[in-house]
């Protein structure tokens, strides 16, 4: 099969996608909250970003590879943080562990994973990130900071724009409950979808191993009240220092639309700030993402390093995002897409897809590494 053929976008493995995962938990991974218009909205402020094509440059060798917190990655791109990854393709994390090895991109774990940082000790490699949810209690935060660091993850993100639920109407209406619960209609989603079903009972019931050793819950899956008190304390200004204090490596802050609370992590000594509104899930009425770029790039200079992410779906979005001032970015969605329609190997066709794309319009705009596309910004 000519995999650029049957899907030279990242929107045709969505579409394949969406058939092969049980449609509640398709609405899990798809879905933004309220009536979606955020998630509109961060397409459109994409697209809204223009580019200056230049012609007669003659030829121009293209370098994708990228120095962020002092490491070096082949690609200025990664794989966002997304809980119960496994629950919508059944192996995903340690599938994604190690593409990030293969294709030498950083993955960053998500609390909320359906695999422990232990599970993937042996396939991270030295491409970890691990994304924190707060817990409250400081015994059960230390236990947290020493087994993420002893499982090879480095850098620690700390997320901050999920100070409370959010409500994602359009997943509730697909069925899916907190704790899920199997009825004659979540049933029926699974039999349409036997490849899922069969690598289910391969790796067996999704669970939260993070956090379960700290819950009292004995299921699979605790409620969103049991995870609530465990977890997502809505961390202040003092909890960030006391995290910063406690983590001896790269320390990123993940959730920043607004300028003053970048300037502030900045000050607080936060190693890179990670603009992002969580693909419009938590929040309808902010603004577009990408739209936040320029603003906190102004406020915080012209070296201070920047992750962006929220909605991006090609390399043209990756360099209107580095256009904007953004150092890195990273792609939540499209990885699970990937993996969904192709198993492991959709996970490089997707790294493929971008990176084809990053360089025809590299060609395009006359630059030989993707930071550059600042120039071209119209
Ligand atoms: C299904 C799903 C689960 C997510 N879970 C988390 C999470 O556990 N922690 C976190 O910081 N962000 C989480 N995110 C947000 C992603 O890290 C990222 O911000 C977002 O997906 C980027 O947008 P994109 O999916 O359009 O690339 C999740 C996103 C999705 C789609």
């Amino acid at each position: 099969m000519d995999l650029d053929n049957r899907y030279p976008a990242i929107s045709d493995l969505r579409r394949k996608a969406r058939r092969r995962i049980p449609h509640f938990m398709w609405e899990y991974l798809d879905s933004a909250t309220g009536t979606e218009q955020g998630m509109h909205r961060n397409r459109t402020g994409l697209d809204n970003v223009l580019l200056a094509p230049r012609v007669l440059h003659g030829k121009v060798t293209h370098d994708l590879t990228t120095t962020f917190l002092g490491r070096r990655y082949a690609r200025p791109f990664g794989i966002a943080p997304v809980g119960m990854s496994g629950a919508m393709w059944p192996g995903a994390e340690a599938m994604l562990a190690r593409l990030a090895v293969r294709q030498q991109i950083p993955f960053c774990l998500s609390t909320m994973a359906t695999r422990a940082p232990e599970d993937l000790s042996e396939d991270i490699g030295s491409q970890g990130w691990f994304q924190l949810y707060p817990p409250g209690e400081p015994e059960i935060l230390n236990d947290m900071l020493a087994r993420i660091r002893n499982c090879g993850f480095h850098t620690l993100v700390l997320t901050v724009d999920v100070p409370s639920q959010s409500r994602r109407e359009r997943q509730t209406r697909g069925g899916l409950t907190h704790p899920p619960t199997i009825t004659p209609r979540t049933l029926a989603h699974i039999a349409a979808c036997p490849a899922w079903a069969m690598g289910t009972l391969r790796h067996g019931m999704p669970k939260m191993p993070f956090i379960g050793k700290y819950s009292t819950h004995k299921g699979p899956l605790p409620s969103t009240a049991h995870i609530g008190y465990l977890l997502r304390v809505p961390p202040d200004w003092d909890y960030l220092k006391r995290l910063r204090d406690l983590w001896d490596g790269p320390f990123i802050v993940k959730g920043i639309l607004n300028p003053d609370d970048a300037k502030r992590c900045q000050t607080e000594g936060v190693d890179a700030v990670w603009i992002s509104n969580h693909a419009a899930r938590q929040f309808e009425a902010g603004p577009a993402a990408i739209d936040c770029v320029a603003p906190i790039r102004e406020v915080t200079g012209p070296d201070y390093p920047l992750i962006y992410c929220s909605g991006i779906e090609s390399g043209l979005d990756i360099l209107r995002a580095l256009a904007l001032g953004a150092d890195f970015v990273m792609l939540g969605k499209a990885f699970h897409y990937g993996l969904a329609t192709l198993g492991e190997k959709g996970g490089d066709h997707v790294v493929h897809i971008l990176t084809e794309d990053m360089l025809c319009n590299m060609g395009q705009m006359a630059i030989a590494r993707p930071t550059e596309a600042r120039k071209n910004l119209i």
